[in-house]
């Protein structure tokens, strides 16, 4: 039998707490991110009145996530605890990924994401995708960019730097224009978990050929 979100709590508690997320999100008076996020809230309202399916996915750990206790241990106190509670609820459920074909030696142990909604699923959603990254301290994300596609990261625990402007701590929002190069440096103290969201053509989230510039 198919499972729909309304079937699936945890799930759909998660993806709530990612609506209420990006409508509250402020956009610092940029133009830009505003639109973004609007778009994030636009899309997401549409999937949820679809009532889309969950698609069941095999939970799939790596190395780093090693260190995804202590991040939703960081991230339970701070601003952003109710997307981290709600992400412990579905943990043992998470198919955490490189996405790449070829993965630096150095990147393999320190980096890997999970998606929560997308044409993957496990929720499933055609134009858009959400899900976390999640960094050890002290690491390097090379440098990157995504073609066609729109991408924001809200910090939820750890500290971290892209393209070494500024330092962001959780709450923070960082947007990616399509063919924005970023790189992402992590803090020496802690994990770095990152929310993020990518919109764009469906045609493209479902084949979004990531290579490392
Ligand atoms: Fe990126």
């Amino acid at each position: 039998m198919r499972q729909h979100l309304s079937d699936a709590p945890d799930w759909r508690y998660l993806v709530r707490e990612f609506h209420t997320l990006y409508r509250n999100a402020p956009c610092g008076g940029s133009e830009p991110i505003r639109r973004h996020l609007r778009r994030v809230v636009d899309t997401l309202d549409a999937v949820l009145a679809e009532d889309p399916e969950v698609l069941p996915r095999t939970p799939e750990t790596r190395p780093v996530t090693a260190h995804l206790p202590r991040a939703l241990d960081l991230g339970s106190r701070n601003t952003m605890a109710g997307l981290s509670d709600a992400l412990a609820r579905v943990r043992d459920g998470l198919t955490w990924e490189y996405g790449y074909a070829e993965v630096p030696a150095a990147l393999a142990p320190n980096y890997a994401y999970c998606e929560i909604l997308g044409p993957q699923g496990p929720v499933r959603a055609d134009g858009l995708i959400l899900g976390f990254v999640l960094f050890a301290p002290d690491t390097v994300y090379p440098q990157h960019s995504h073609r066609d596609i729109e991408e924001s990261y809200i910090s939820v625990a750890g500290d971290w730097s892209q393209n070494d402007f500024g330092v962001h701590a959780p709450g923070c929002l960082v947007f990616n224009p399509p063919g924005n190069e970023h790189r992402i440096t992590t803090g020496p103290d802690n994990p770095c978990l990152l929310a993020w969201a990518w919109i764009g053509p469906a045609e493209r989230l479902a084949a979004p050929g990531m290579v490392f510039s």
